[in-house]
């Protein structure tokens, strides 16, 4: 279970899910410098090793790899994953850098472990497919699982980024997933795909959210673009709607399989 620690249930339902299917888990703590772009939040990442190894060890994980970036990447460092298609779309237009440092940290984590299963949070479906891609391109030969997003009481999907809101975000925050739902249930009952996402772009502004980075819904299999006009039976079987929206300075992500709501 490679994680970037400040650990919530989200990550520990990982743990558990790893523990039912395996004799012995893994988890690693690595903040990737790669991953995080200049203006980014590398330097305020919260870092909580020593409250995230004993939530592992309660949780039942068997060892924590914990590396520095110089042993990540020594001097001289110079190679880098990309995947095409896949990485374009959504986050990869928001973060144009994160998926190169999602795929080569994630790479080289399989390529270390060798685990014989890896487990990776739906809460990042469109990393999750990246890394089933780069894991079955480059032959790495782990199996990769995907689990279900933990959320708060209010539906906020847990994150270590929550920790930045403020009581007043935060109560907003639980908004996003609102409108995610109701943009999935109406586009589920057939609604206008694009009308539906429309009416959940006014929702968010409303709700108080300052950049909507994307709400889209798309195919859970590949990430084609789904409407506008209303799905088609097979295409309502995949669909997922995907948002992404700032909170004053924090980004928050969501996502939701429309037959699921
Ligand atoms: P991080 O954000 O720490 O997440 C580690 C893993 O936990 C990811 O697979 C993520 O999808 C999962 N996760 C996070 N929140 C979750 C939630 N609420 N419910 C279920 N799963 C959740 O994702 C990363 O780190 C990094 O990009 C990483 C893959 C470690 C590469 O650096």
């Amino acid at each position: 279970m490679p994680t970037m620690g400040a650990l919530h249930d989200g990550h520990l339902s990982l743990v558990r899910l790893g523990k039912q299917r395996a004799d012995r888990c893994v988890a690693s703590i690595f903040v990737n410098p790669k991953q995080f772009a200049a203006h980014e939040d590398l330097g305020t990442y919260p870092r909580r090793e020593d409250e995230d190894l004993k939530m592992l060890a309660d949780a039942g994980c068997d060892l924590v790899f914990l590396p520095q970036p110089a042993e990540m990447y020594p001097d001289g460092f110079a190679t880098s994953v990309r995947i095409e298609g896949l990485s374009e779309p959504l986050d990869g237009q928001s973060r144009p850098h994160f998926f190169g440092g999602v795929a080569t940290v994630v790479t080289k984590l399989l390529n270390q472990v060798r685990a014989d299963i890896a487990i990776f949070g739906e809460k990042d479906y469109q990393q999750l497919l990246i890394i089933r891609r780069l894991n079955a391109d480059l032959d790495i030969g782990t199996e990769i699982i995907g689990g279900p997003i933990v959320r708060e009481e209010d539906g906020l999907a847990m994150s270590s980024r929550n920790a930045y809101l403020s009581s007043v975000e935060r109560r907003i925050a639980g908004q996003l997933n609102k409108v995610l739902r109701q943009t999935a249930l109406k586009i589920a009952q057939g609604g206008d795909v694009l009308g539906s996402i429309e009416d959940g772009h006014a929702l968010l502004k409303h709700a108080g959210f300052s950049t909507i980075d994307y709400l889209e819904a798309r195919s859970g299999k590949d990430l084609t673009l789904l409407g506008p006009g209303k799905l088609t039976p097979e295409d309502q079987e995949h669909a997922r709607v995907f948002v992404a929206a700032m909170l004053g300075r924090t980004r928050l992500i969501d996502n939701m399989k429309v037959t699921d709501v």
